[in-house]
C-alpha cells in the first residue's frame, strides 16, 4: 500500500490539509505570513502537492516552491512549527505512527526549498570555501 492508501486516499489528504491550514492560520507566528495569500488556491495547490507526493510523484518543481516561499520568509522555525501542527493532525486523527512519521520524512524532504535560509546554506557554504 502506498502512502496515499494508507491515509485513506484523497478525500482523507484533502481533509487533513483543510484542516492544516485552518491551524496554521490561527497560529500567532505562522498566520501573519498568509495575509497576502489567496487561501482557497492555496489549499487546492497544497491538497494536490501532498496528494500527488504521497502517491511518489513529484509534482511541484523545487524552483517553483523556492519562488512561492522565498517572497514569504519562511524560516527553519515555521518550517518547524508547521510539521509540529501537521504531527498532532495527523496523530488526532487516528493515523499510526509510522504512516506520521512517513509524511513528516515526505515534507522534511522539501525543507530546503520552502526554507530560504537553508537553499542560501546549501548554495553558499564558507565552510566548504575555506577547505
Ligand atoms: C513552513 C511553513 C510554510 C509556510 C508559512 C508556507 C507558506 C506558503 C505561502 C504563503 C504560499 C503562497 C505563495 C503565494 O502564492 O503567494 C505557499 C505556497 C505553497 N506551499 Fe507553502 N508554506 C509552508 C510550508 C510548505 C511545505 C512544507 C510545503 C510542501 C512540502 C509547501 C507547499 C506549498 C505549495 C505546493 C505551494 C503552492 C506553490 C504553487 O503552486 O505556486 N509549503 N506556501
Amino acid at each position: 500500500m502506498n502512502l496515499l492508501e494508507r491515509l485513506g486516499g484523497p478525500a482523507e489528504v484533502r481533509a487533513v490539509t483543510d484542516e492544516l491550514y485552518d491551524r496554521l492560520l490561527a497560529d500567532e507566528e505562522l498566520g501573519p505570513l498568509f495575509t497576502s495569500t489567496h487561501m482557497p488556491t492555496m489549499r487546492v495547490r497544497l491538497g494536490d502537492y501532498l496528494i500527488g507526493a504521497c502517491s511518489g510523484e513529484v509534482t511541484v518543481t523545487a524552483e517553483r516552491l523556492q519562488a512561492a516561499h522565498a517572497q514569504h520568509g519562511v524560516n527553519d522555525r515555521h518550517f518547524s512549527i508547521m510539521a509540529g501542527h501537521l504531527a498532532d493532525l495527523l496523530e488526532g486523527s487516528g493515523i499510526d505512527d509510522e504512516t506520521t512519521a512517513d509524511v513528516l520524512d515526505l515534507i522534511a524532504d522539501r525543507r530546503s526549498d520552502v526554507v530560504s535560509h537553508s537553499h542560501v546554506a546549501d548554495e553558499w557554504n564558507p565552510v566548504d570555501d575555506s577547505v
